[in-house]
């Protein structure tokens, strides 16, 4: 029998899990299904789970090792957990279709991010999978895109966290020690197999080997493919509520449709190196 409770939430991604309690020891069970679900469905949404931040912390190192991200927004004192504090989201870098940190060799493999404090509406997470998006290309474009690499750049999402004020680090010396690094346009899912599109607006600045009017026409294009609803869930966040998403299938955007203090804790998964 089940050990959880899993709701299918689109045709395309997302799953809400039932019956688990984060506060309490996970049997191995419980944890196999959740990950097992999370492959599945690409992003879980748990409610009600008011953990403090090391039972998160002991929640995410089933999963895999926790990674400490190049640059964090600076609230709170651990690097492990990331606390995100806004009132002013807009064009702070998540309002963008994106996976996290894929300016690094070895992008996170997940992200588990709790909801602590909400504005009274907007602040809700959409989601889409990039795999259904690779999927709705049509063949030809499918052959072309499986044979590029492209550029992704710490560059533009490090600015943009400096100039609003969630991050103190010094863009230069981040850049030397984050140099832009290559992956595939399109990546294989390390344990499914399953093909999805790894390029988003936050960080790929270009296609290799494409001119430069090439690029300009199909780096844009395929950062936007992954904009139609039919790739996509959208969640709406409760106080406690968790999400977890498996970054290496899966973008995220979140609305900046709110004016009042949105805070949200997170812990990130290290990853691999994308093939
Ligand atoms: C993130 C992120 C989305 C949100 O934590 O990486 O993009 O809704 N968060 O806060
Ligand atoms: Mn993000």
């Amino acid at each position: 029998m089940a050990a959880i409770g899993i709701d299918r939430v689109t045709a395309a991604l997302g799953a809400e899990i039932r019956g688990v309690d984060l506060r309490e020891p996970l049997a191995p069970a419980v944890v196999r299904e959740i990950e097992q679900a999370l492959l599945e469905h690409g992003v879980l949404f748990f409610r009600e789970q008011d953990i403090d931040p090391e039972q998160q912390k002991t929640f995410a190192r089933h999963f895999g090792e926790i990674s400490v991200p190049p640059f964090a927004p600076k609230h709170g004192s651990d690097p492990e957990y990331i606390v995100l504090d806004q009132v002013a989201p807009k064009g702070q870098g998540a309002d963008q279709w994106h996976s996290d940190n894929t300016f690094i060799e070895r992008p996170p493999m997940g992200s588990i991010l709790k909801a602590v404090k909400l504005p009274p509406v907007g602040g809700d997470t959409c989601f889409a999978s990039s795999f259904a998006a690779y999927e709705a290309l049509s063949p030809p474009m499918q052959a072309l895109c499986d044979g590029l690499r492209a550029v992704h750049d710490i560059t533009r999402p490090l600015q943009k966290a400096i100039e609003h004020g969630q991050s103190n680090e010094d863009l230069e010396q981040l850049q030397q020690r984050f140099p832009p690094v290559e992956h595939p346009v399109v990546r294989t899912h390390p344990v499914t197999g399953r093909r999805g599109l790894f390029v988003n607006r936050n960080s790929t600045t270009r296609i290799v080997g494409l001119s430069e009017r090439e690029n300009e026409a199909l780096l844009p294009f395929l950062c936007d493919h992954v904009r139609s609803p039919a790739f996509q869930c959208r969640f709406h966040w409760d106080t406690h509520s968790i999400v977890f998403w498996d970054n290496r299938s899966v973008q995220h955007f979140a609305v900046a449709d709110y004016d009042e203090r949105r805070v949200m804790h997170r812990v990130t998964l290290e990853g691999d190196e994308p093939h």
